[in-house]
């Protein structure tokens, strides 16, 4: 599995749910955080050169993209490239268009996802009849990394965010949000608070796992020791995590 940071442990989570038994490999790449920030081609080059490092060293059977800016953008290429079945993280707009009553919904990502093509397409494909209010707020990324670090997350910040979409032209009518970044469910209690309890916050994960355990296809696994969290750069960058990575089954950080 790959993302820039400890987003991704979201798709994580919801893998080790359905399929605990199966080894795991989780790069972060702090090296390149936040993507979300980056231009197409940075994105593109970085997701695709990574995963292919991954692969050749590890040879996984399969690759998770557990990150919407890098799978919005890449996930074609990536496909095009390994050998392997490649799973992406693409906003759950699908589940939030059925899910909403008032037929308007929200949607919060990074600059770069709010931006792609493949978010216009997955909104005529399935909200067409909706109305679809997108805003991109990449400070949250930094309070997810801090809050799993065990430090205190800005609420000026996630407040910030949640008054802005709320803010736009019938904000005032979603109810549902598509936290279209995998770092935004790790800040589910914090957003929660402020959308109130008639704002359902939707993501893919659980989607994204029942989809690798189908691709896997009942293969079995052996397990020969705690899963593993590569980060690319200094291994410093991942102070503050151990508890959360031995509670998730992981050894120590480890440089990629
Ligand atoms: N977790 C990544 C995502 O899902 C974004 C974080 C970043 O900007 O690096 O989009």
């Amino acid at each position: 599995m790959l993302d820039t940071g400890v987003g991704g442990l979201t798709v994580y989570d919801a893998l080790r749910r359905v399929l605990p038994e199966a080894p795991v490999i989780f790069a972060a790449d702090f090296v390149g955080m936040p993507y979300g920030k980056k231009t197409e081609a940075e994105v593109a080059a970085r997701v695709a050169g990574l995963l292919g490092r991954m692969s050749e060293r590890y040879r996984p059977r399969l690759a998770c993209i557990a990150c919407n800016t890098a799978s919005t953008i890449a996930l074609g290429m990536v496909r095009d490239v390994l050998e392997i079945p490649v799973v992406g993280t693409v906003p759950a707009v699908k589940p939030a268009a059925l899910h909403t009553q008032t037929g308007t919904f929200g949607m919060i990502g990074t600059q770069a996802t709010i931006r792609q093509r493949y978010v216009d397409d997955l909104e005529r494909d399935f909200a067409s009849d909706k109305t679809l209010l997108r805003i991109a707020a990449p400070d949250l990324v930094d309070e997810a990394e801090a809050k799993l670090r065990g430090k205190p997350v800005n609420l000026g910040v996630v407040e910030e965010a949640v008054t802005r979409l709320r803010g736009m032209e019938g904000g005032n009518a979603i109810d549902a949000v598509v936290l279209a970044c995998t770092h935004f469910p790790l800040l589910r209690e914090e957003l929660g608070a402020l959308f109130g309890s008639d704002v359902a916050l939707i993501d893919g994960a659980e989607g994204i796992a029942r989809r690798i355990v189908h691709l896997l296809n009942g293969q079995e696994f052996e397990r020969s020791g705690p899963n593993r969290f590569v980060v690319t750069g200094p291994v410093e960058r991942a102070q503050g995590l151990e508890n959360t990575l031995s509670e998730r089954g992981f050894g120590a950080p480890e440089t990629f």
